[in-house]
Parts: structure tokens; C-alpha cells; sequence
């Protein structure tokens, strides 16, 4: 209990002052920088991968890797290349995510498929995760591209292993335990946030136990970060996620609200909610009905988070107590956020 009162404060104080403004404007531009120079031609396949690229997107992962780099060291030009990498791959995975997903909103625009076709986004996905390679191979440091060419690639993989799961978990028979869950979660999710961290730290010179206590904290915070978004297609504005509400209602995904609704909700209401789960021919009533049984789901769903995010921040008492601070903030806004 002491230790949510603790959260809450320290959510207020990261609040409050922008003290320290969670996201720098000039870190944020020193990114757009970057990724501008990564993709720079022109052409429909470009303006493809660029309509995504540059419509917005929180720019959270290379952001980490920025955030983590400043644990240790200062100049941060050398870490931009590698962290924009990992900007690219999650450009290229939302670019597939959304025909996967059959979602015509992203960031507040149409989707890559709704605006060229399916045949030019799946294109433009493809030429983001390769610019994303290219882009390691023009580090100058070739004993250090090695090693992010390894978490990158590494990661990569798991995106796909991740995203093929989350497809599989979509069939109306296949439930999948907790931990299928956020084996699938951490996968899809979680290795495109730790990348960036580990990106940040090798690009620093991390010793053994920094590594070790930065993975810890980032695992988690890949976790919160999909379970927050799996509230916000539920709870959230439309408007302010650039993205539709309900749309894992009527794509039948088994996020771990539906996974808790399933396991507790009384047999009729479960009945009637496995009716609208999955049923793309639901009305917007009876997804709103399905999303009106998952208020004790969602609130299990905001404890797990709260719990993660206290132990990944716990995971940073190695470090300056300063310089840690953002990557505190980090974690609260994670599981706090509204887009
Ligand atoms: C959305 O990622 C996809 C997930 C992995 C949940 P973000 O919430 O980081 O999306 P942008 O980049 O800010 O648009
Ligand atoms: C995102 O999961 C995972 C990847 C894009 C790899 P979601 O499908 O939940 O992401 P959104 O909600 O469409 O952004
Ligand atoms: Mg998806
Ligand atoms: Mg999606
Ligand atoms: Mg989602």
C-alpha cells in the first residue's frame, strides 16, 4: 500500500514540474533528424513508408535508447544511428500490424493499406526494416554495429515469432494461459523496447551488472507497455490514440483483460461476450457492451502494471540517482498514458 502512495507522488512530481520534461525537444529533434536522413528519396514506395514514418508516433524506443545512453555517457550523436534503427523496424511492424489487424486509423491517419493498397504497404514495410539495416551498417564503430546488428536482427525475429502468435491466439477455440500471453506480449511488443535500452547500453559501455539490471527494468517496461495499450483499445479516445477503439473486440485478440474476463465473468455474461468476441459482423453496441464487462479485467490488468513498474524501477537503484530519474518517469508514464 506504502509503496502506491509512493507511485502516486512520484507520478505527481514527474507531472509537475515537466521538471524535467519526460520528453526533450531537443533529443525528440536530434531523432526526426536522424530518421529523415535514413529515408530521404522519393517516389510512391517512399511516400509510402514515410506517410507512417512521419505522422506522428511517440518515438518512445529510440528515445529509450537515447535516455539509457545518458546513464553513462553524454555524447549522444553516436548512439542516434542505431536508435533510429529500431524506430524503422517498428515503423515496418505497424505498417504489416494494421493490414494483420485490419485497421484503417493510425496515428490519426488512414492507414499505409487503406491510402496505397496492400500490395505497396507490405513494400513499404519491407523497405523500412531494410533501411533499418543499412542504416547499422553505416556505423563507424564495426566492433559495436556487430553487437546491435545482433540485438536488432535478434529482435526482429521475435517480432515475427510474436505478431504469428498473436494471430494463432485470435481463433475462437484457443484460449491461451497468463504466461502464453506474455510469452506472445513480450515477443510482439516487448523486444522492439528492449532493443533500443540494450542498444543504449552497449553504445555506452554498460558493465556486466548494468547490463543486467537495465534488461530487467526494460522487460518490464515492454510488458506494461502492451498491457497499457490493450487498455487503451478498450478505454481510451479515439481521437487521442490516432487509432480505432475496440478494434481487439472485433479482431477476437486474447489480451489479458479478455484472458482475466473469461476466467471470472458469470456464464451467461461470458456467453454473451464470446458472441460479440471475435464477430466482425458486431454493431457498435454490442462492442460496447462486450467493453462495458471488462471493467474488473481492466483494473486486474492496471495492478499487473503497477506492480511491473515498481520492480523495473526498483531495478535502477544501481545507478545515478539523477540521471535515472527520467527513466523512472519513463515507466510511470508508460502504464499512465492516454496515447
Ligand atoms: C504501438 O506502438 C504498437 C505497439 C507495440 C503497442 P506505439 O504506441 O509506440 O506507437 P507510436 O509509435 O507512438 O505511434
Ligand atoms: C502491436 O500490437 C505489435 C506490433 C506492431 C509489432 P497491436 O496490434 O496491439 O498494436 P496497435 O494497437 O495496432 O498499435
Ligand atoms: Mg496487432
Ligand atoms: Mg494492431
Ligand atoms: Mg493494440
Amino acid at each position: 500500500f506504502n509503496k502506491f502512495i509512493f507511485l502516486y507522488i512520484f507520478i505527481i512530481y514527474c507531472r509537475m514540474g515537466e521538471i524535467m520534461e519526460l520528453f526533450d525537444k531537443t533529443i525528440l529533434l536530434k531523432i526526426e533528424e536522424e530518421l529523415n536522413r535514413q529515408v530521404n528519396k522519393e517516389g510512391k514506395l517512399y511516400e509510402a513508408s514515410k506517410h507512417l514514418l512521419f505522422a506522428g508516433g511517440k518515438r518512445i524506443r529510440p528515445y529509450l535508447s537515447v535516455l539509457t545512453y545518458l546513464l553513462k555517457k553524454e555524447d549522444i550523436n553516436e548512439v542516434l544511428t542505431p536508435a533510429v534503427s529500431v524506430e524503422l523496424i517498428h515503423g515496418y511492424s505497424l505498417i504489416h500490424d494494421d493490414i494483420m489487424d485490419n485497421d484503417s486509423e493510425r496515428r490519426g491517419k488512414p492507414t499505409v493499406h487503406i491510402i496505397y493498397g496492400e500490395p505497396i504497404a507490405i513494400l513499404a514495410g519491407d523497405l523500412l526494416n531494410t533501411l533499418a539495416f543499412n542504416s547499422i551498417s553505416q556505423m563507424e564503430n564495426l566492433e559495436k554495429a556487430h553487437e546491435i546488428l545482433k540485438i536488432v536482427s535478434k529482435a526482429s525475429v521475435k517480432v515475427c515469432e510474436g505478431q504469428a502468435t498473436d494471430m494463432e491466439f485470435e481463433e475462437k477455440e484457443v484460449i491461451p494461459t497468463i504466461d502464453e500471453y506474455f510469452d506472445m506480449i513480450s515477443k510482439k511488443t516487448g523486444a522492439l523496447i528492449v532493443a533500443p535500452i540494450e542498444i543504449g547500453a552497449v553504445m555506452a559501455d554498460f558493465t556486466g551488472e548494468e547490463r543486467k539490471a537495465i534488461y530487467e527494468y526494460a522487460k518490464r517496461i515492454g510488458m506494461t507497455f502492451q498491457i497499457q495499450d490493450d487498455v487503451l483499445d478498450l478505454i481510451g479516445d479515439k481521437n487521442t490514440i490516432g487509432k480505432p477503439v475496440g478494434s481487439d473486440i472485433v479482431e477476437g485478440k486474447k489480451t489479458i483483460i479478455v484472458l482475466h474476463a473469461l476466467q471470472t465473468l458469470p456464464d451467461d455474461k461470458k456467453e454473451r461476450f464470446l458472441k460479440i468476441l471475435g464477430n466482425g459482423d458486431a454493431t457498435d453496441e454490442e462492442i460496447k457492451e462486450a467493453i462495458e464487462m471488462l471493467g474488473p479485467s481492466i483494473d486486474y490488468a492496471k495492478d499487473i502494471m503497477k506492480t511491473a513498474t515498481i520492480e523495473a524501477k526498483d531495478y535502477l537503484k544501481i545507478f545515478d540517482e539523477e540521471k535515472r530519474k527520467r527513466l523512472e518517469c519513463i515507466a510511470d508514464f508508460i502504464i499512465e498514458r492516454v496515447f
